[in-house]
């Protein structure tokens, strides 16, 4: 089917500068982790993309090991970018890391030079791209020196693979380790990825947005939806096919009877406000302007349009928040929490 984007695409969505940087990215971002791997019908990630693409989404977000298995979910993107997506790769901004298991043996994982560049060039292979827009150091490696994984981000946009860099799940500290660094090789880190939503709020405890701000880095929160929890997916339960129900990365015991009841509040709190639960939970992640992006995944395009509806209203009274407060208490989801504990 040929695809003509939607001219209108960038009348709605918000774009909000990445830190210090140039570069401006939407305030909702698509990310492949889940559903692009070969489990999945390939007709439905072009929709999910095109879709995402017509409502001014021109952020997507890749990882070497997405899938399954690892590696295809950016076979897949690059087939995208070779069809639907072709002739608008200079609107698009495509990021990728490496940092976690891709390949066997000492070298297929962490943050080692001989990692990270040798990943990066497979990336760039499987994707069919010259350069990707945005590289990162996927999670903090203890064993490796900062030096060493910057150094090796500074490489790859000194070649030209990659015309920025960014980190994920590093705490405060390790971020401005980070930022000296590289600052020292005058390549300045972009944009940090942490993992936040409401049920998850490792980065305010650990002062992360504040480091940010300070430091002139943006950015970009995944699993703004707690991995779908905070939509109206689970109010009434666990929905056959619902990523719950998969064995993958969400597990079944967190929609328990006391969360559906939470839930419920705030999908209440979200109605009042003329909102889906799923686009006040975007919003919240936005609040405040703290975070330049709230990255999204979608098993549906009707699930992208859902979330992109979040824009239109990005402001919460103090009430609000405080009633949010009451029904959103952490969980223990932070799959993450190893990196920026380390
Ligand atoms: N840096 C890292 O270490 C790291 C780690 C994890 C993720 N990420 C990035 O963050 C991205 C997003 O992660 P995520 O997929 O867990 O994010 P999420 O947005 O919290 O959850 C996405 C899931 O929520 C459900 N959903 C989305 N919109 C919905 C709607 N409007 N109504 C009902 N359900 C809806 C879908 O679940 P169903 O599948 O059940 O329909 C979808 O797969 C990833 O793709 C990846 O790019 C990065």
């Amino acid at each position: 089917m040929n695809y003509t984007p939607s001219p209108s695409r960038y009348d709605a969505m918000v774009y909000r500068r990445c830190g210090h940087s140039g570069l401006k990215l939407p305030a909702i971002s698509l990310g492949l982790w889940h559903n692009f791997g070969e489990d999945a019908n390939h007709e439905t990630k072009r929709a999910i993309c095109r879709e995402a693409f017509d409502c001014g989404i021109t952020h997507f977000d890749l990882a070497n090991n997405y899938g399954p298995p690892p590696g295809s979910a950016e076979e897949a993107f690059g087939e995208i970018l070779k069809t639907d997506l072709r002739g608008y790769r200079n609107e698009i901004v495509i990021s990728s890391k490496a940092g976690y298991g891709m390949w066997p043996g000492p070298y297929g994982e962490w943050g080692s030079r001989k990692y990270l560049i040798s990943s990066c060039e497979d990336s760039l292979r499987r994707m069919g791209v010259d350069y990707v827009d945005i590289f990162y150091s996927h999670r903090f490696d203890p064993e490796t020196p900062l030096e060493e994984t910057m150094g090796a981000l500074d490489s790859l946009v000194r070649q030209g693979k990659a015309l920025y860099v960014g980190i994920s799940s590093y705490n405060s500290d390790r971020t401005r380790e980070a930022v000296r660094i590289l600052g020292e090789m005058g390549t300045p880190l972009l944009i940090h990825q942490p993992s936040y939503n409401m049920l998850n709020r490792w980065v305010e405890r650990d002062g992360l947005k504040e480091t940010l701000a300070e430091l002139g880095v943006g950015s970009i929160a995944f699993t703004p939806l707690a991995q779908g929890m905070l939509t109206g997916k689970y109010l009434k339960g666990i929905p056959e096919g619902s990523r719950a129900t998969q064995g993958k990365s969400l597990r079944p015991s967190m929609i328990n009877e006391q969360a559906i009841v939470h839930l419920n509040k705030l999908n209440e709190i979200a109605q009042a406000r003329g909102q889906t639960l799923a686009q006040m939970a975007i919003a919240w992640v936005l609040r405040n302007e703290g975070i330049t992006s709230a990255l999204i995944g979608a098993s549906r395009p009707e699930q992208v349009t859902d979330c992109v509806g979040a824009v239109s209203n990005l402001e919460f009274t103090e009430d609000e928040l405080k009633l949010i407060d009451d029904y959103a208490r952490e969980e223990d989801i932070n799959l993450w929490a190893r990196s920026s504990d380390s």
